[in-house]
């Protein structure tokens, strides 16, 4: 049976992906900061019927021992990784650079670039053993090169994870190995996310402006798993980018904006 590795899914999209996988009768790890969480999302992965398993442990993608250790951990557990998927992260305080202390720029660096760029080095090696595998990485604002106030240093790590995951599928292609590696692109997504940056350790205030833009462009993350995961069982090819919210999907949204009475911050 396939198996599936999720960083940093005990919410969000890491869930809704594993909740996918699940029904797609992957053997699912989840993994993440908090055990409690872990735990509540292990519980709703198990009601869900299929064949499969599910495990979970902690991973923190800041330490290379922990990924190491859940690397470890399911090679013992289920034999095999088919699909690794680095989509910890965490968001910016909206501040700008010069606002931000050394402690956070350290946070967002070292969670949103580094630890995909670490778990990604260590998964290929394993999977260069094991002979076959596939690696995604999650992209975000800042990939395509746009910029905003107050988040210049999570889009600096995003723009970043797209170079990385382009270089790292040309090596691949270069070698001729039998492993892929992906960008997912999830687009604007209605989770805890939007309003927490570092964590939980700080509240973001949208404004009303920011608002309207989600309630056109924005999605709940089931939405968006449902389809990257499709994408992603279904894909062989190596250097894809799997995105949500295409250019034409984001103009005919504008475009039916007037219809559109989607508020999710009732
Ligand atoms: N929400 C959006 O609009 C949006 C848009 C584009 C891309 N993304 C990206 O999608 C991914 C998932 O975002 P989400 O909206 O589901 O966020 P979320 O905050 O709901 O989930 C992120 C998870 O990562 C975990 N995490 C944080 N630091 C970690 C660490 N050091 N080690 C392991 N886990 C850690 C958190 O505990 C949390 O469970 C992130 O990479 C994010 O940058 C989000």
């Amino acid at each position: 049976m396939k198996t599936v590795v999720i960083t940093g899914s005990a919410r969000g999209l890491g869930l809704e992906m594993a909740k996918v996988f699940k029904k797609n009768n992957f053997n699912v790890v989840i993994s993440d900061l908090a055990l409690d969480k872990l735990e509540n999302a292990k519980n709703i992965l198990s009601n869900i019927k299929s064949d499969s398993e599910v495990l979970s442990t902690i991973c923190n993608v800041t330490y290379q021992e922990d990924i190491d250790n859940l690397i470890e951990l399911v090679n013992k557990t289920f034999g095999r990784i088919d699909i690794w998927i680095n989509n910890a992260g965490v968001n910016q305080p909206n501040k700008a650079i010069w606002e931000l202390s050394k402690e956070e720029i350290d946070m967002i660096i070292d969670v949103d670039l580094k630890g995909s760029i670490v778990a990604s080095k260590l998964v290929m090696n394993y999977m260069l053993k094991q002979g076959y595998g596939a690696i995604y990485n999650v992209e975000g604002y800042g990939s395509n090169d746009a910029m905003m106030l107050g988040l210049s240093l999570y889009g600096t790590s995003k723009r970043a994870i797209t170079y990385f995951t382009d270089s790292l599928a040309k090596e691949i292609a270069t070698k001729n190995l039998n492993i892929i590696v992906g960008k997912l692109s999830p687009g604007i997504m209605i989770t805890d996310f939007i309003t927490n940056a570092l964590g939980n350790k700080e509240k973001i205030v949208l404004d009303e402006k920011t608002k309207k833009v989600y309630n056109i462009l924005g999605d709940y993350p089931d939405v968006i798993a449902s389809y990257l995961v499709d994408k992603i069982i279904n894909n062989t090819k190596n250097g894809v980018r799997i995105n949500w919210l295409t250019n034409r999907k984001a103009f005919y949204r504008f475009l039916t904006s007037g219809f559109n009475k989607r508020n999710f911050f009732k």
